[in-house]
């Protein structure tokens, strides 16, 4: 018989139905077993009656998370016997109908499980979450994060779709880019003792894109950086990035900004965003009024539902470092604000260059940021000298970038979000861990597949590479 999904039963009283899925909850009342089931799409409450002696017999066997097919009829349940799903979350208990088992079929036997999959999770230890995320992912609340975050993802794509833009996947294995992270690199098999870098961001491929001529590009971007992890930070992220050919700052926050708020208006209409169009606050006034370039302006903080979007603008391009120099604050690509060009071709009052750099803030959490880029190679390459770099290294490091500018470049500008961080947000969470299916430790490992690992000494050959230690 054709498998029906849980929340289609409704439809299906008074007839035989066959559903799959796994065993939620069994209560045992001597003669009357009581079994909840489990699908993608919800909960049912089934019984097994002392009369169908095989069905009651299995029924009696299965346990919690066993993977079964049912066959039964859908009855529908008389008022007051309806009980209420306590569960949070998307799947709901289908409370008005109950099947009636007539064949219950093992399809797969589980072991007990390791942790109460019905709990919201948080009384388990995070570190034994990661290690059988499979069955942590089947709890309700993180069925529900996936789910939401789907549902995101989707809404930027038709979005980005119907305003124009393209898709496009850009390279993993790529050359390391200065973004301000160490990177992940590769070691190379054909090349020895050269590497890939896996990508801080897709940032000069995008541009490149533009140079290209695509004009509005995005990606729902994987991005990797061998950084300390926190409660918003994973070594892998995502970000939806995206870049526009001929803008000014204004049409990329227009435009990021009407996506913001459609996405809270169709998908989270319980919300409300504090003010729009969004607040726009200069650097300096972040500093001297919150002492944070991600100010929290929210009203009122006790408030779930309250999202507080501002932009924060008008960053200096350049920082001191350490031995005396400068380096870049944000993005090395960025332009810098019209006014200040002069200044940046004579690399002259460096300190005092504000660059076209924009981050989106909501709620105290940098969700985004982007730029207008320097389209003019001269102007890159400023910005490299002034950090310092030799023109060798400028050459060897950002010659092609440089050559592509000077093939007939539009100006073009885009900006990149966290898309992790704004997805926990939405979904009232507090660590990104809750919102990405495998996530990494606060050490940046894979506890489930048990990453970082070593790897077998002809891998280490082949690779051309020779160990100074042996992990343990
Ligand atoms: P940036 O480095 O600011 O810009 O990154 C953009 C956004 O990505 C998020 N983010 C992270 N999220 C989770 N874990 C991390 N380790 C992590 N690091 C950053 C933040 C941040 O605002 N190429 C430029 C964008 C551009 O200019 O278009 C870039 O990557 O929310």
């Amino acid at each position: 018989m054709k498998r029906t999904y849980i929340k289609d039963l409704k439809d299906h009283v008074g007839q035989e139905v066959s559903i799959s899925g796994w065993v939620d909850v069994r209560r045992d009342h001597g003669k009357l077993i009581f079994i909840d089931f489990r699908d993608m799409t919800g909960k049912v409450q089934s019984v097994a009656l002392p009369n169908n002696k095989e069905a009651h017999e299995t029924a009696n066997k299965v346990r919690p998370e066993w993977v079964v097919c049912v066959t039964g009829i859908v009855n529908k349940r008389p008022e007051r016997m309806i009980s209420k799903n306590k569960e949070t979350g998307e799947i709901e208990m289908n409370g008005d109908i109950e099947i009636e088992l007539k064949k219950l079929e093992v399809l797969n036997e589980a072991e007990t499980p390791v942790f109460d999959i019905r709990s919201d999770g948080n009384d388990i230890n995070e570190e034994t979450r990661l290690k059988y995320r499979y069955l942590d992912l089947r709890r309700p609340r993180a069925q529900y994060n996936i789910r939401t975050r789907h549902k995101i993802i989707k809404y930027i794509r038709d979005f980005l779709d119907t305003e124009g833009f393209t898709e496009i996947e850009t390279p993993i294995l790529t050359k390391s880019t200065p973004e301000g992270a160490r990177d992940y690199v590769v070691p190379s098999r054909l090349e020895n003792g050269k590497f890939y870098a896996l990508p801080q961001s897709p940032q000069q491929y995008k541009q490149l894109l533009m140079v290209a001529g695509f004009e509005k590009y995005f990606q729902i971007a994987r991005c990797f950086r061998d950084e300390d992890t926190r409660s918003d930070r994973q070594p892998e992220f995502t970000q939806m990035d995206l870049e526009m050919s001929f803008v000014n700052r204004e049409d990329v926050m227009e435009v990021n900004e009407k996506l913001l708020i459609e996405i809270v208006a169709k998908l989270f209409p319980e919300k409300k965003i504090q003010t729009i169009p969004f607040p726009r606050i200069t650097y300096k006034e972040s500093m001297e009024k919150y002492n944070s370039d991600r100010p929290d302006i929210r009203i009122d903080k006790n408030n779930p539902n309250l999202l507080a979007f501002c932009w924060v603008i008008d960053f200096p391009f350049f920082e001191k470092t350490e031995d005396g120099g400068w380096t870049f604050t944000h993005n090395p690509f960025s332009a810098p604000k019209p006014e200040h060009m002069d200044k940046l071709m004579n690399k002259q009052d460096v300190g005092s260059i504000l660059t076209t750099q924009y981050d989106v803030v909501l709620n105290g959490f940098e969700i985004g940021g982007g730029s207008i880029r320097n389209h003019n190679p001269e102007a890159l390459k400023r910005v490299f000298e002034i950090m310092g770099y030799p023109s060798e290294q400028i050459e060897s490091n950002f010659g092609h970038m440089l050559r592509a500018l000077a093939s007939g470049t539009p100006p073009h500008g885009g900006i990149a979000w966290g898309l992790d961080r704004l997805v926990t947000i939405l979904n009232n969470e507090s660590s990104i861990r809750e919102v990405i299916a495998f996530a990494k430790t606060g050490e940046g490992k894979d506890l489930m597949m048990e990453a970082p690992s070593i790897i077998a000494d002809r891998q280490l050959r082949e690779l051309g590479i020779e160990l100074k230690k042996k992990p343990n």
